[in-house]
């Protein structure tokens, strides 16, 4: 009622004063129609707690300079209300701030409450409290479950009215999500699940919120909730009524990646194809999931074994930087998208074959306003295609757009792009001039060691074995298992010199075993499977031994089928090689203690840094497994992003002046497994299709934003687990040191604001190579240039038998000193009659400083 009132005093004043700017947003089966006008968005997700207030401006920016129009965001209801009915907005979790932002900067806003995200998050961003309370199970139709789900979706609508920021009030809010990709799992939950579908979306819409609310990966999603697609690919989705309009919320332009897994890679040109094909097809609204990935700080990760990165090989890369040229060739893909823009919404498409795998899609209705798309979908070949009597080239698996229905203004395949180079540049610890023992040669280090096994008082003695998860309810991801056997000055084992074998069954995470306060070894789950088995020989002595697993969870479960009664922690413990054979504790008396000392007492946490003795050195420990570090340092120089490069370190955690910066685990994946050198793009994607880093740590720097740094005094705390080299610890600073430029003889080189305007063959510029130096930076060197048929990639071209000598003089003459230049290929600058019968190209690698 309070709303309609609102509303019509909204539409009132708007009509008679211009003043309240209320949007009123509609859909039909074509597109989305904002106060009366069609769009077609170009949207990208930026998961607002996955960086800082401070960085939000600026990737914002970033995106809306790479032609997106809508910022997509989850609602993490975990990070939000931390207990029931305590709720947190500040910080990283700043909601209104974030939408705010998104509004200044003339953006819209889709905003994806769920409260269910999944999202590689932890729990997949539902509280753990909600699973203890008696009778919840998630996501079906269950009473508990929909009173805290409506309660929080409430809570959050209503903040979002009460700050104006539904569309319909004048904000930035233009759709809204309810569940998410709850299609994937309904048969798990029986015959309550379309119930809890139809409430979930009744309820969703008697939040009069004036937007359309959507359902992702939600075939029966009831009207008038739209059903949307996620995919790598979703030209051929079909939304479930004639009326609803096709959206894509999840395009994934890359994929998360798990500790202990190698680095997956999604190719620009693929990511531009699926884009392309969508909007061929009539395609509405798409989304990049990620367009910024970001990190995820503290313990906010999911999987299990999501790794803290959440770089995701987006367009923006965790620091904020733009990727290129990922983020570059998807923004003129979104330039030639917007200049058809027009004609794709004017009439529908008539669909044309041009040879078995290659057909255009003509958006003409006759009135002279006609784009088009030609596409070639063979995985392999390249050919020649005619269309309204003029022949074009499309190579395999790309797409051509025509928005004059003549000249190609971008070709999916064809990347022109700029590149970079970016490095993480070390740079040592810096003690800091704040540090109350300067005068010492280097960084004083502060230790304080763990005891293994039960500190204070113990928690709880049972026989047997208990859930890891039920018993720290995740306000730790630390849980000690501890026993005591006696062992018989008779044991073979003894007299032989040799060790019996510890062997433990977990349902997961990870567990460091110490035997008399001493590691014996480690064992870990990976991504695909969490369960796992440790096995190795101890070092028993006559007499009593005390035993002391530290089990450990790495990020809860963050979807699936009744996902949240996954469990974790020891099943079973047995030693072998004892003169009775086989020793089974696994039902004997364990005593049991919750979390660190050190993280119970908070000694990471600006205020309670003293709460433990530390031992002062200026050689600290190494190899030395659960011991705290503490360290006074000075920020790393300049202003480049920063990363905690963990190589030498073992598995543990790391804070900066009392800001989580999250799980650190420089954790190998197999060397014995297959990566690719070059990925071709050609072909469907699929997350294992380009893996990189066989035998490398899946993540070595650990990003610290530079707003979390003080001018002098920074406390670095970090506590290893299983030990590593402090000393061996630095800030990298990722900098760009060099700029890059491939372009080709057939680089479709138009003018494309000048295309749709009369004659457009004026539009027709030469193509040329561009290059863009970061910020306050300039081209100091050409590293490299050759025209002609110069192979590999930025970083590392060489060039061919076919090259024009002169190519590095004439780029020098247009480009040293400059911060941005472009290279012409005209006769007047190369060579064109270089190895005839070949389209030859230009690469160019320049240095900026
Ligand atoms: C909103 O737009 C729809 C169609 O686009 C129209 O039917 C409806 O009357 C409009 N509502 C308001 C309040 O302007
Ligand atoms: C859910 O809603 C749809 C559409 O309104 C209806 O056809 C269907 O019977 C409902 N299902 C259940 C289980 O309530
Ligand atoms: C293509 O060429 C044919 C024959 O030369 C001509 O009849 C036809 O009008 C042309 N079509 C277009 C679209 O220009
Ligand atoms: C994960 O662990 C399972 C079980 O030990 C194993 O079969 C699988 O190969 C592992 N996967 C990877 C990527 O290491
Ligand atoms: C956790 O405890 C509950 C009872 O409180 C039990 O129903 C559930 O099965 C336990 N979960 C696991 C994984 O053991
Ligand atoms: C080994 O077996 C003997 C005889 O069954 C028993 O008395 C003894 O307690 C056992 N020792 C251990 C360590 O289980």
């Amino acid at each position: 009622m309070k709303l309609f009132h609102f509303l019509f005093l909204c539409f009132f004043t708007n009509t008679l004063f211009n003043f309240c700017s209320a949007a009123n947003v509609t859909y039909d089966a074509r597109s989305l129609i904002i106060d009366g006008q069609r769009k077609l968005l170009i949207s990208a997700s930026i998961h607002y707690p996955r960086s800082v207030p401070g960085m939000w401006p600026g990737l914002v920016q970033t995106a809306k300079e790479g032609g997106v129009d809508v910022i997509e965001s989850y609602v993490f209801w975990n990070g939000h209300e931390p207990s029931p009915g305590k709720y947190n907005f500040e910080g990283r979790y700043d909601l209104v701030k974030f939408v705010k932002i998104v509004q200044q900067a003339g953006m819209y806003m889709m905003l994806r409450i769920g409260p269910f995200v999944a999202a590689e998050w932890n729990y997949g961003g539902i509280p753990v409290w909600l699973h203890y309370v008696p009778g919840t199970v998630f996501r079906s139709d269950n009473e508990p479950f929909k009173y805290y789900m409506k309660k929080f979706l409430t809570f959050i609508v209503d903040l979002m009215k009460k700050e104006k920021l539904f569309a319909s009030q004048g904000g930035p809010i233009i759709l809204a999500q309810v569940e998410n990709e709850y299609g994937y799992y309904e048969s798990y939950y029986g015959e309550g699940a379309k119930r809890y579908v139809n409430w979930s979306a009744a309820m969703a819409v008697s939040q009069n919120i004036g937007v359309p609310w959507i359902m992702c990966a939600q075939d029966d999603a009831p009207d008038p909730v739209i059903n949307t697609c996620n995919s790598f690919y979703c030209d051929a989705f079909k939304p479930n009524s004639p009326n609803k309009p096709k959206i894509w919320t999840e395009n994934w332009p890359g994929w998360f990646k798990t500790f202990g897994a190698r680095d997956p890679h999604r190719p620009a040109e693929d990511v531009a194809f699926s884009v392309a094909r969508f909007f061929q097809k009539g395609g509405s609204v798409q989304n990049y999931y990620m367009y910024h990935g970001g990190t995820n700080f503290g313990r906010t990760s999911g999987g299990p074994f999501i790794t803290t990165s959440y770089d995701y090989e987006a367009p923006i890369d965790e620091y904020g930087l733009p990727r290129l040229p990922k983020w570059g060739h998807l923004k003129e893909l979104h330039r030639a998208i917007k200049l058809s823009e027009h004609a794709l919404l004017k009439s529908g498409p008539t669909t044309l074959s041009l040879g078995p795998l290659q057909e255009a899609d003509v958006y003409d209705d006759g009135s002279g306003v006609c784009a088009a798309f030609l596409s070639n979908t063979d995985d392999k070949t390249d050919v020649n295609v005619v269309f309204r009597n003029v022949s074009y080239h499309l190579p395999a698996w790309s797409v051509s757009i025509l928005p004059d229905c003549k000249n190609v203004v971008y070709n999916t395949a064809k990347v022109g792009s700029h590149a970079s180079v970016v490095k993480m540049v070390p740079e040592e610890l810096q003690p800091s001039v704040a540090s109350p023992t300067r005068g010492l040669k280097g960084l004083k280090w502060d230790i304080y060691l763990e005891k293994a096994g039960i500190w204070g008082v113990a928690d709880f003695t049972k026989n047997g074995f208990v859930d890891h998860i039920n018993t720290t309810k995740d306000t730790t991801d630390y849980l000690w298992y501890t026993t005591s056997i006696t062992v018989g000055e008779n044991e073979e084992f003894l007299k032989k010199g040799s060790r019996p074998v510890l062997l433990i069954e977990s349902k997961g995470h990870a567990l460091h075993a110490f035997v008399n306060q001493k590691l014996q070894g480690s064992a870990s789950g990976n991504g695909s499977h969490s369960p796992f088995t440790f096995k190795s020989p101890i070092s028993l002595k006559a007499g009593k031994n005390e035993i002391a697993l530290l089990s450990m969870t790495v990020g809860l479960q963050n979807a699936g089928g009744l996902y949240e009664w996954v469990g974790a922690g020891l099943t079973s413990v047995k030693i072998e090689g004892l003169n009775n054979g086989t020793l089974d504790l696994s039902m004997s008396s364990w005593t049991y203690k919750i979390g660190l000392q050190g993280e119970h007492l908070g000694i990471y946490k600006p205020g309670n840094l003293n709460g433990v003795k530390w031992v002062s050195t200026s050689e600290p420990p190494k190899n030395q497994p659960l011991t705290w570090y503490k360290v006074v340092v000075d920020p790393p120089s300049g202003d480049e992003p920063v990363g905690l490069d963990m190589v030498h370190m073992g598995k543990g955690l790391a804070w900066l002046n009392g800001e989580e910066i999250g799980r650190y685990w420089p954790i190998k994946s197999s060397k014995n497994l297959e990566c690719v050198q070059e990925c071709d793009y050609r072909g469907k994607f699929f997350p294992d299709k380009c893996l990189t880093g066989c035998g490398e740590p899946s993540q070595r720097w650990y990003h610290v934003p530079r707003s979390w740094f003080k001018p002098t005094g920074n406390v670095l705390v970090i506590f290893e687990e299983k030990g590593g080299d402090p000393t061996k610890i630095t800030f990298s600073k990722r900098k760009t040191s060099g700029v890059c430029s491939l372009i080709t003889e057939d680089y479709p080189a138009f003018d494309q604001e000048s295309i749709l305007k009369e004659g457009s063959e004026n539009g027709k510029t030469r193509p040329n190579a561009h290059l863009k130096c970061p910020k306050d930076t300039r081209i100091s060197n050409i590293k490299f240039a050759s025209f002609g048929n110069p192979t590999g990639k930025c970083g590392s071209y060489s060039a061919s038998d076919c090259h024009d000598p002169s190519s590095t003089f004439v780029v020098e003459k247009v480009c040293l000193g400059k911060s941005e230049c472009s290279v012409e290929l005209t006769e007047e600058n190369f060579d064109k009659s270089l190895c005839p019968g070949t389209t030859k190209k230009l690469a160019i690698e320049a240095v900026c400083s």
